[in-house]
Protein backbone atom coordinates (compact mmCIF):
# COMPACT_ATOMS: atom_id res chain seq x y z
CA UNK A 1 0.00 0.00 0.00
CA UNK A 2 1.61 3.67 -0.92
CA UNK A 3 1.88 5.52 2.04
CA UNK A 4 -0.17 8.52 2.11
CA UNK A 5 1.57 11.66 3.63
CA UNK A 6 -1.06 13.22 6.28
CA UNK A 7 0.88 16.50 5.54
CA UNK A 8 -1.45 18.93 3.38
CA UNK A 9 1.01 20.26 0.63
CA UNK A 10 1.83 23.42 -1.59
CA UNK A 11 3.37 23.90 -4.78
CA UNK A 12 4.02 28.11 -5.75
CA UNK A 13 4.43 29.35 -9.54
CA UNK A 14 6.36 32.08 -10.00
CA UNK A 15 6.05 34.54 -12.84
CA UNK A 16 8.34 37.73 -12.85
CA UNK A 17 11.22 39.49 -11.78
CA UNK A 18 13.45 38.98 -8.59
CA UNK A 19 10.18 41.04 -6.37
CA UNK A 20 8.24 38.03 -7.09
CA UNK A 21 10.92 35.42 -6.64
CA UNK A 22 10.81 36.55 -3.23
CA UNK A 23 7.83 37.16 -2.63
CA UNK A 24 6.92 33.65 -3.59
CA UNK A 25 9.14 32.83 -0.11
CA UNK A 26 7.17 34.87 1.46
CA UNK A 27 4.23 32.92 0.23
CA UNK A 28 5.65 29.72 1.03
CA UNK A 29 6.48 30.92 4.83
CA UNK A 30 2.95 31.72 5.13
CA UNK A 31 1.78 28.43 3.70
CA UNK A 32 4.69 26.32 5.72
CA UNK A 33 3.65 28.08 9.02
CA UNK A 34 -0.21 26.80 8.62
CA UNK A 35 0.99 23.63 8.38
CA UNK A 36 1.50 23.12 4.26
CA UNK A 37 4.76 21.11 3.27
CA UNK A 38 6.08 21.72 -0.21
CA UNK A 39 5.05 19.66 -3.01
CA UNK A 40 7.30 17.88 -5.08
CA UNK A 41 4.73 18.64 -8.22
CA UNK A 42 1.39 20.17 -8.87
CA UNK A 43 -0.78 17.03 -9.30
CA UNK A 44 0.70 16.23 -5.25
CA UNK A 45 -0.79 19.92 -4.18
CA UNK A 46 -3.86 20.80 -1.43
CA UNK A 47 -3.10 24.23 -2.78
CA UNK A 48 -1.46 25.55 -5.91
CA UNK A 49 -0.50 29.45 -6.00
CA UNK A 50 0.28 31.46 -9.34
CA UNK A 51 2.39 34.58 -8.19
CA UNK A 52 1.65 36.83 -11.69
CA UNK A 53 3.81 39.11 -13.50
CA UNK A 54 2.07 41.44 -16.05
CA UNK A 55 5.22 43.50 -16.99
CA UNK A 56 4.85 41.95 -20.22
CA UNK A 57 1.98 40.37 -22.28
CA UNK A 58 3.78 37.14 -22.93
CA UNK A 59 4.34 36.78 -18.89
CA UNK A 60 0.69 37.19 -18.53
CA UNK A 61 -0.29 34.64 -21.57
CA UNK A 62 1.97 32.45 -19.43
CA UNK A 63 0.26 32.58 -16.56
CA UNK A 64 -2.88 32.31 -18.42
CA UNK A 65 -1.98 29.57 -20.28
CA UNK A 66 -0.67 27.52 -17.15
CA UNK A 67 -3.71 28.67 -15.19
CA UNK A 68 -6.38 27.16 -17.69
CA UNK A 69 -4.13 23.92 -17.56
CA UNK A 70 -5.60 23.34 -14.36
CA UNK A 71 -8.86 23.03 -15.28
CA UNK A 72 -8.28 19.16 -15.57
CA UNK A 73 -6.77 18.36 -12.09
CA UNK A 74 -9.22 20.16 -10.42
CA UNK A 75 -12.04 18.18 -11.74
CA UNK A 76 -10.44 14.99 -10.79
CA UNK A 77 -9.27 16.73 -7.56
CA UNK A 78 -12.12 18.93 -6.33
CA UNK A 79 -10.78 20.05 -3.00
CA UNK A 80 -7.57 21.46 -4.49
CA UNK A 81 -7.41 25.02 -3.70
CA UNK A 82 -6.65 27.33 -6.64
CA UNK A 83 -4.80 30.69 -5.78
CA UNK A 84 -3.52 33.64 -8.34
CA UNK A 85 -1.85 36.50 -6.82
CA UNK A 86 0.60 39.01 -7.48
CA UNK A 87 0.94 42.15 -10.04
CA UNK A 88 -1.59 40.54 -13.05
CA UNK A 89 -4.40 40.50 -10.62
CA UNK A 90 -4.11 44.38 -9.33
CA UNK A 91 -4.74 45.50 -12.51
CA UNK A 92 -7.79 47.09 -13.38
CA UNK A 93 -10.95 44.89 -14.22
CA UNK A 94 -8.20 41.64 -14.07
CA UNK A 95 -9.65 39.60 -11.14
CA UNK A 96 -12.97 39.97 -12.96
CA UNK A 97 -11.56 38.89 -16.04
CA UNK A 98 -9.65 35.67 -14.12
CA UNK A 99 -13.32 34.73 -12.87
CA UNK A 100 -15.03 34.56 -15.78
CA UNK A 101 -12.10 32.82 -18.03
CA UNK A 102 -11.36 30.29 -15.20
CA UNK A 103 -14.43 29.81 -12.90
CA UNK A 104 -12.22 26.93 -10.86
CA UNK A 105 -10.21 29.46 -9.81
CA UNK A 106 -10.52 29.51 -5.33
CA UNK A 107 -8.53 32.83 -4.18
CA UNK A 108 -7.76 35.48 -6.04
CA UNK A 109 -5.98 38.54 -4.24
CA UNK A 110 -2.92 41.00 -4.94
CA UNK A 111 0.35 42.89 -4.32
CA UNK A 112 -0.93 44.44 -1.61
CA UNK A 113 -2.53 41.53 0.54
CA UNK A 114 -0.26 38.94 0.32
CA UNK A 115 0.10 38.90 3.68
CA UNK A 116 -3.32 37.74 4.26
CA UNK A 117 -3.07 34.56 2.22
CA UNK A 118 -3.26 32.83 4.89
CA UNK A 119 -6.62 34.43 6.46
CA UNK A 120 -8.05 34.29 2.48
CA UNK A 121 -7.97 30.39 3.25
CA UNK A 122 -9.99 30.47 5.88
CA UNK A 123 -12.55 32.53 4.34
CA UNK A 124 -12.76 29.71 1.47
CA UNK A 125 -12.81 26.94 4.09
CA UNK A 126 -16.40 25.74 3.85
CA UNK A 127 -17.62 28.21 1.20
CA UNK A 128 -17.81 26.89 -2.30
CA UNK A 129 -18.10 30.67 -3.41
CA UNK A 130 -14.64 32.23 -4.71
CA UNK A 131 -12.78 34.65 -2.66
CA UNK A 132 -11.63 37.99 -4.92
CA UNK A 133 -9.71 40.37 -2.66
CA UNK A 134 -7.65 43.08 -4.28
CA UNK A 135 -6.83 46.45 -1.94
CA UNK A 136 -7.29 49.06 -3.84
CA UNK A 137 -4.55 51.01 -1.85
CA UNK A 138 -1.11 49.64 -0.43
CA UNK A 139 -1.35 48.62 3.44
CA UNK A 140 1.11 48.87 6.38
CA UNK A 141 4.52 47.68 5.84
CA UNK A 142 4.83 44.04 7.57
CA UNK A 143 8.55 44.09 8.92
CA UNK A 144 8.35 40.51 9.92
CA UNK A 145 10.36 38.29 7.48
CA UNK A 146 8.26 35.10 7.52
CA UNK A 147 10.17 34.14 4.26
CA UNK A 148 11.13 30.33 3.64
CA UNK A 149 14.13 30.82 1.84
CA UNK A 150 14.96 27.89 -0.45
CA UNK A 151 18.15 29.76 -2.52
CA UNK A 152 21.14 30.03 0.28
CA UNK A 153 24.18 30.86 0.31
CA UNK A 154 21.63 33.91 -1.40
CA UNK A 155 19.25 35.90 0.49
CA UNK A 156 17.28 38.70 -0.77
CA UNK A 157 15.59 41.30 1.42
CA UNK A 158 12.96 44.26 0.35
CA UNK A 159 14.12 47.63 1.20
CA UNK A 160 11.15 49.23 -0.44
CA UNK A 161 8.08 48.76 -2.51
CA UNK A 162 6.09 50.60 -5.09
CA UNK A 163 7.34 52.77 -7.82
CA UNK A 164 7.10 56.68 -7.93
CA UNK A 165 8.46 57.44 -11.55
CA UNK A 166 5.86 56.18 -13.63
CA UNK A 167 7.75 55.82 -17.06
CA UNK A 168 5.69 55.85 -19.69
CA UNK A 169 5.68 52.06 -20.92
CA UNK A 170 5.63 50.64 -17.35
CA UNK A 171 2.54 48.96 -15.73
CA UNK A 172 4.83 48.77 -12.20
CA UNK A 173 3.41 51.94 -10.77
CA UNK A 174 -0.34 50.93 -11.11
CA UNK A 175 0.25 47.83 -9.34
CA UNK A 176 2.89 47.90 -6.61
CA UNK A 177 1.69 51.57 -5.56
CA UNK A 178 3.55 54.44 -4.47
CA UNK A 179 6.84 54.02 -2.80
CA UNK A 180 7.28 52.88 0.52
CA UNK A 181 10.54 52.33 2.37
CA UNK A 182 11.23 50.24 5.16
CA UNK A 183 12.66 50.97 8.62
CA UNK A 184 16.47 51.33 8.27
CA UNK A 185 16.32 48.99 11.65
CA UNK A 186 14.43 46.20 10.42
CA UNK A 187 15.96 46.12 7.27
CA UNK A 188 19.33 46.11 8.69
CA UNK A 189 17.63 43.63 11.33
CA UNK A 190 16.99 41.14 8.52
CA UNK A 191 20.29 41.22 7.30
CA UNK A 192 22.06 40.78 10.34
CA UNK A 193 19.81 37.78 10.94
CA UNK A 194 20.65 36.34 7.71
CA UNK A 195 24.05 36.74 8.04
CA UNK A 196 23.68 35.04 11.22
CA UNK A 197 22.44 31.93 9.94
CA UNK A 198 25.48 32.18 7.34
CA UNK A 199 23.95 33.41 4.13
CA UNK A 200 27.02 35.48 2.22
CA UNK A 201 25.22 36.97 -0.57
CA UNK A 202 22.35 39.16 0.16
CA UNK A 203 20.64 41.45 -2.07
CA UNK A 204 18.50 44.29 -1.48
CA UNK A 205 15.33 44.93 -3.81
CA UNK A 206 13.09 48.07 -4.53
CA UNK A 207 12.19 49.08 -8.02
CA UNK A 208 14.54 52.62 -7.51
CA UNK A 209 16.87 52.00 -4.73
CA UNK A 210 18.40 55.20 -5.58
CA UNK A 211 15.24 56.98 -4.16
CA UNK A 212 14.66 54.64 -0.67
CA UNK A 213 14.34 56.79 2.45
CA UNK A 214 12.71 60.00 0.37
CA UNK A 215 9.06 59.20 1.17
CA UNK A 216 10.16 59.61 5.07
CA UNK A 217 11.72 63.07 4.49
CA UNK A 218 15.17 61.01 3.56
CA UNK A 219 16.66 60.83 7.17
CA UNK A 220 18.40 57.63 6.29
CA UNK A 221 19.54 57.64 2.58
CA UNK A 222 20.39 54.67 0.40
CA UNK A 223 23.98 55.07 0.72
CA UNK A 224 23.57 55.50 4.40
CA UNK A 225 21.96 51.94 4.57
CA UNK A 226 24.62 50.62 2.61
CA UNK A 227 27.64 51.88 4.91
CA UNK A 228 25.63 50.50 8.11
CA UNK A 229 25.08 46.49 6.72
CA UNK A 230 28.90 47.33 5.80
CA UNK A 231 29.75 47.52 9.41
CA UNK A 232 29.90 43.68 9.50
CA UNK A 233 33.25 42.61 9.38
CA UNK A 234 32.87 39.09 7.79
CA UNK A 235 33.20 38.31 4.75
CA UNK A 236 29.99 38.29 2.63
CA UNK A 237 28.55 40.00 -0.86
CA UNK A 238 26.56 42.76 -0.64
CA UNK A 239 23.84 43.29 -4.17
CA UNK A 240 21.22 45.62 -5.05
CA UNK A 241 19.00 46.11 -7.50
CA UNK A 242 17.32 48.29 -9.24
CA UNK A 243 18.76 51.33 -9.43
CA UNK A 244 17.06 54.68 -11.67
CA UNK A 245 20.04 56.27 -13.44
CA UNK A 246 17.86 59.97 -13.18
CA UNK A 247 19.04 59.07 -9.11
CA UNK A 248 22.29 57.42 -9.38
CA UNK A 249 24.97 59.63 -7.95
CA UNK A 250 28.51 60.13 -6.26
CA UNK A 251 27.44 59.74 -2.77
CA UNK A 252 26.17 55.73 -4.25
CA UNK A 253 29.42 55.55 -6.43
CA UNK A 254 31.56 56.39 -3.06
CA UNK A 255 29.66 53.60 -0.75
CA UNK A 256 30.21 51.19 -3.36
CA UNK A 257 34.27 52.08 -3.26
CA UNK A 258 34.23 52.69 0.21
CA UNK A 259 32.96 49.13 0.99
CA UNK A 260 34.31 45.91 0.02
CA UNK A 261 31.52 43.96 0.88
CA UNK A 262 29.69 45.94 -1.85
CA UNK A 263 29.83 44.19 -5.33
CA UNK A 264 31.56 46.06 -8.06
CA UNK A 265 28.66 45.25 -10.38
CA UNK A 266 25.92 48.25 -11.05
CA UNK A 267 22.77 47.07 -12.85
CA UNK A 268 21.42 50.36 -14.38
CA UNK A 269 18.80 49.80 -16.82
CA UNK A 270 19.31 52.59 -19.54
CA UNK A 271 16.26 51.57 -21.65
CA UNK A 272 17.39 53.55 -25.04
CA UNK A 273 20.28 55.32 -26.59
CA UNK A 274 17.96 58.13 -27.65
CA UNK A 275 16.67 61.15 -26.09
CA UNK A 276 14.15 61.37 -28.19
CA UNK A 277 12.45 57.96 -26.87
CA UNK A 278 14.04 58.96 -23.39
CA UNK A 279 12.19 61.97 -23.20
CA UNK A 280 8.49 59.93 -24.19
CA UNK A 281 9.85 57.30 -22.19
CA UNK A 282 9.69 59.89 -19.13
CA UNK A 283 13.08 58.70 -17.89
CA UNK A 284 14.59 62.28 -17.43
CA UNK A 285 17.82 61.41 -18.70
CA UNK A 286 19.67 62.20 -22.29
CA UNK A 287 22.19 59.06 -23.28
CA UNK A 288 24.84 61.60 -22.49
CA UNK A 289 23.99 62.11 -19.14
CA UNK A 290 23.93 58.09 -18.66
CA UNK A 291 27.21 58.15 -20.16
CA UNK A 292 28.54 60.44 -18.03
CA UNK A 293 27.11 58.50 -14.81
CA UNK A 294 28.93 55.27 -16.14
CA UNK A 295 32.28 57.17 -16.77
CA UNK A 296 32.24 58.55 -12.97
CA UNK A 297 31.43 54.98 -11.41
CA UNK A 298 34.57 53.73 -13.48
CA UNK A 299 36.69 56.90 -12.72
CA UNK A 300 36.15 55.90 -8.63
CA UNK A 301 36.17 51.95 -9.61
CA UNK A 302 37.94 51.66 -12.68
CA UNK A 303 37.07 47.47 -12.40
CA UNK A 304 33.43 47.68 -11.85
CA UNK A 305 30.97 46.53 -14.60
CA UNK A 306 27.65 47.08 -15.84
CA UNK A 307 24.87 45.21 -16.92
CA UNK A 308 21.60 46.93 -18.22
CA UNK A 309 17.62 46.39 -19.24
CA UNK A 310 16.98 47.99 -22.74
CA UNK A 311 13.72 48.03 -24.75
CA UNK A 312 13.53 47.96 -28.65
CA UNK A 313 10.36 49.23 -30.29
CA UNK A 314 8.73 51.74 -28.13
CA UNK A 315 6.17 53.59 -29.78
CA UNK A 316 7.66 55.93 -32.98
CA UNK A 317 11.36 53.84 -32.40
CA UNK A 318 13.06 54.88 -35.77
CA UNK A 319 15.79 52.89 -37.23
CA UNK A 320 17.94 55.99 -36.34
CA UNK A 321 16.48 56.05 -32.27
CA UNK A 322 17.27 51.91 -32.86
CA UNK A 323 20.55 52.79 -33.61
CA UNK A 324 21.50 55.26 -30.98
CA UNK A 325 20.39 52.39 -28.44
CA UNK A 326 22.90 50.14 -30.45
CA UNK A 327 25.72 52.98 -30.44
CA UNK A 328 25.10 53.17 -26.43
CA UNK A 329 25.41 49.44 -25.54
CA UNK A 330 29.24 49.96 -27.55
CA UNK A 331 30.19 53.12 -25.33
CA UNK A 332 28.87 51.58 -22.17
CA UNK A 333 30.47 48.25 -22.84
CA UNK A 334 27.94 46.46 -21.00
CA UNK A 335 29.02 42.85 -19.45
CA UNK A 336 25.73 41.82 -20.31
CA UNK A 337 22.46 43.14 -20.34
CA UNK A 338 18.00 42.06 -20.45
CA UNK A 339 16.58 42.82 -23.75
CA UNK A 340 12.99 43.53 -24.32
CA UNK A 341 10.39 43.85 -27.19
CA UNK A 342 8.48 46.99 -25.97
CA UNK A 343 4.95 45.37 -24.82
CA UNK A 344 2.30 47.56 -24.73
CA UNK A 345 0.22 47.86 -21.77
CA UNK A 346 -3.30 48.81 -20.99
CA UNK A 347 -3.39 52.13 -18.68
CA UNK A 348 -0.21 53.48 -19.82
CA UNK A 349 0.65 56.43 -21.53
CA UNK A 350 2.63 54.63 -24.12
CA UNK A 351 -0.20 52.39 -24.82
CA UNK A 352 -2.18 55.35 -26.03
CA UNK A 353 0.85 56.69 -28.52
CA UNK A 354 0.00 57.07 -31.95
CA UNK A 355 2.61 54.85 -34.65
CA UNK A 356 3.26 51.62 -32.36
CA UNK A 357 6.02 49.65 -33.78
CA UNK A 358 5.18 46.82 -35.72
CA UNK A 359 6.02 43.27 -34.52
CA UNK A 360 8.06 42.13 -37.65
CA UNK A 361 10.02 45.55 -37.16
CA UNK A 362 10.40 44.73 -33.50
CA UNK A 363 12.08 41.40 -34.04
CA UNK A 364 14.02 42.59 -36.36
CA UNK A 365 15.85 45.35 -33.86
CA UNK A 366 16.04 41.92 -31.30
CA UNK A 367 17.79 40.01 -32.83
CA UNK A 368 20.46 42.70 -33.64
CA UNK A 369 20.24 43.96 -30.31
CA UNK A 370 20.86 40.22 -28.99
CA UNK A 371 23.82 40.16 -31.49
CA UNK A 372 25.21 42.98 -30.19
CA UNK A 373 25.10 42.03 -26.40
CA UNK A 374 25.86 38.45 -26.35
CA UNK A 375 29.35 39.22 -29.02
CA UNK A 376 30.11 42.42 -26.19
CA UNK A 377 29.39 39.74 -23.07
CA UNK A 378 31.31 36.19 -24.74
CA UNK A 379 34.58 39.15 -25.47
CA UNK A 380 34.51 39.83 -22.15
CA UNK A 381 34.44 36.59 -21.02
CA UNK A 382 37.22 35.07 -23.10
CA UNK A 383 39.24 37.57 -21.46
CA UNK A 384 38.80 35.59 -18.85
CA UNK A 385 40.97 32.84 -19.85
CA UNK A 386 44.05 31.59 -17.03
CA UNK A 387 42.64 34.00 -14.97
CA UNK A 388 41.85 33.21 -11.65
CA UNK A 389 38.27 34.53 -10.04
CA UNK A 390 36.58 33.97 -6.82
CA UNK A 391 33.56 32.06 -7.11
CA UNK A 392 30.42 32.32 -4.62
CA UNK A 393 29.02 28.68 -4.72
CA UNK A 394 25.50 28.14 -5.20
CA UNK A 395 24.58 24.61 -6.25
CA UNK A 396 25.57 21.37 -7.66
CA UNK A 397 24.58 20.92 -11.18
CA UNK A 398 23.40 17.18 -11.49
CA UNK A 399 24.17 17.49 -15.22
CA UNK A 400 27.16 18.76 -15.67
CA UNK A 401 28.07 16.67 -12.52
CA UNK A 402 30.01 19.81 -11.77
CA UNK A 403 29.12 23.00 -9.03
CA UNK A 404 28.40 26.05 -9.70
CA UNK A 405 28.96 29.91 -8.32
CA UNK A 406 29.15 33.43 -9.42
CA UNK A 407 32.01 35.89 -9.12
CA UNK A 408 30.81 39.33 -8.17
CA UNK A 409 29.66 40.69 -11.86
CA UNK A 410 27.55 37.47 -11.77
CA UNK A 411 29.08 35.50 -14.35
CA UNK A 412 29.05 31.66 -14.21
CA UNK A 413 32.02 29.42 -12.85
CA UNK A 414 31.66 25.73 -13.21
CA UNK A 415 33.82 23.27 -10.96
CA UNK A 416 34.70 19.95 -9.80
CA UNK A 417 34.79 18.75 -6.04
CA UNK A 418 34.42 15.82 -3.93
CA UNK A 419 32.77 17.56 -1.02
CA UNK A 420 30.13 19.58 -0.79
CA UNK A 421 31.44 23.02 -1.68
CA UNK A 422 27.51 25.57 -1.94
CA UNK A 423 27.97 28.25 0.49
CA UNK A 424 31.72 28.86 -0.06
CA UNK A 425 33.62 31.22 -1.76
CA UNK A 426 35.98 29.29 -4.27
CA UNK A 427 39.15 30.57 -6.29
CA UNK A 428 38.87 29.16 -9.59
CA UNK A 429 41.57 29.18 -12.10
CA UNK A 430 40.05 29.52 -15.75
CA UNK A 431 40.39 27.06 -17.88
CA UNK A 432 37.22 26.80 -20.18
CA UNK A 433 34.91 30.02 -21.53
CA UNK A 434 31.74 29.13 -23.26
CA UNK A 435 29.90 31.60 -24.11
CA UNK A 436 29.10 33.68 -20.28
CA UNK A 437 29.51 30.89 -18.60
CA UNK A 438 33.63 29.60 -17.23
CA UNK A 439 35.04 26.29 -16.25
CA UNK A 440 37.86 26.41 -14.04
CA UNK A 441 40.14 24.17 -11.29
CA UNK A 442 39.40 24.77 -7.58
CA UNK A 443 42.86 26.33 -6.26
CA UNK A 444 43.83 25.31 -2.51
N1 LIG B 1 7.51 46.35 -22.43
C1 LIG B 1 8.74 45.78 -22.51
N2 LIG B 1 9.62 45.84 -21.51
C2 LIG B 1 9.25 46.46 -20.37
N3 LIG B 1 9.92 46.67 -19.22
C3 LIG B 1 9.10 47.35 -18.40
N4 LIG B 1 7.91 47.59 -18.98
C4 LIG B 1 7.99 47.04 -20.22
C5 LIG B 1 7.09 46.98 -21.32
N5 LIG B 1 5.89 47.52 -21.29
C6 LIG B 1 11.30 46.27 -19.00
C7 LIG B 1 12.18 47.45 -18.67
C8 LIG B 1 12.45 47.27 -17.21
C9 LIG B 1 12.43 45.79 -17.06
C10 LIG B 1 12.25 45.30 -15.67
O1 LIG B 1 11.37 45.39 -17.89
O2 LIG B 1 13.36 47.35 -19.42
O3 LIG B 1 13.68 47.85 -16.80
FE1 LIG C 1 8.06 42.28 -11.05
FE2 LIG C 1 6.99 44.29 -12.45
FE3 LIG C 1 6.48 41.79 -13.15
FE4 LIG C 1 5.45 42.84 -10.94
S1 LIG C 1 5.03 43.51 -13.04
S2 LIG C 1 6.43 40.82 -11.13
S3 LIG C 1 7.09 44.18 -10.23
S4 LIG C 1 8.46 42.75 -13.20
Amino acid sequence: MVEETMEKQYFVITYGCQMNVHESEKIAGILRKRGYVEAKSESDADIIVFNTCCIRENAENHAYGNIGALKKLKKTKPDLLIAVGGCMTQQNGAAEKLRKKFPFVDIVFGTHNLDELGALIDRKTGTKKAIIDIWEKEGEINETDNSFRTSFPNAWVNIMYGCNNFCTYCIVPYVRGRERSRDPEAIIAEVNSLLDQGYKEITLLGQNVNSYGNDKGSAFTFPQLLRKICERKEKFRLRFMTSNPKDFGEELIRAIADNEQICNLVHLPVQSGSDRILRLMNRKYTAEQYLEKVKLLRRYIPDCQLTSDIMVGFPTETEEDFRATLDLVKEAKFATAFTFVYSKRSGTIAAQMEDQISEEVKKERIMRLVELVNTQTREQSSAYRGKTIEILCEDYDEKKGLYMGRDEYGRMGYFQSDKNEVGNFIKLKITETSGVSLVGQKEE
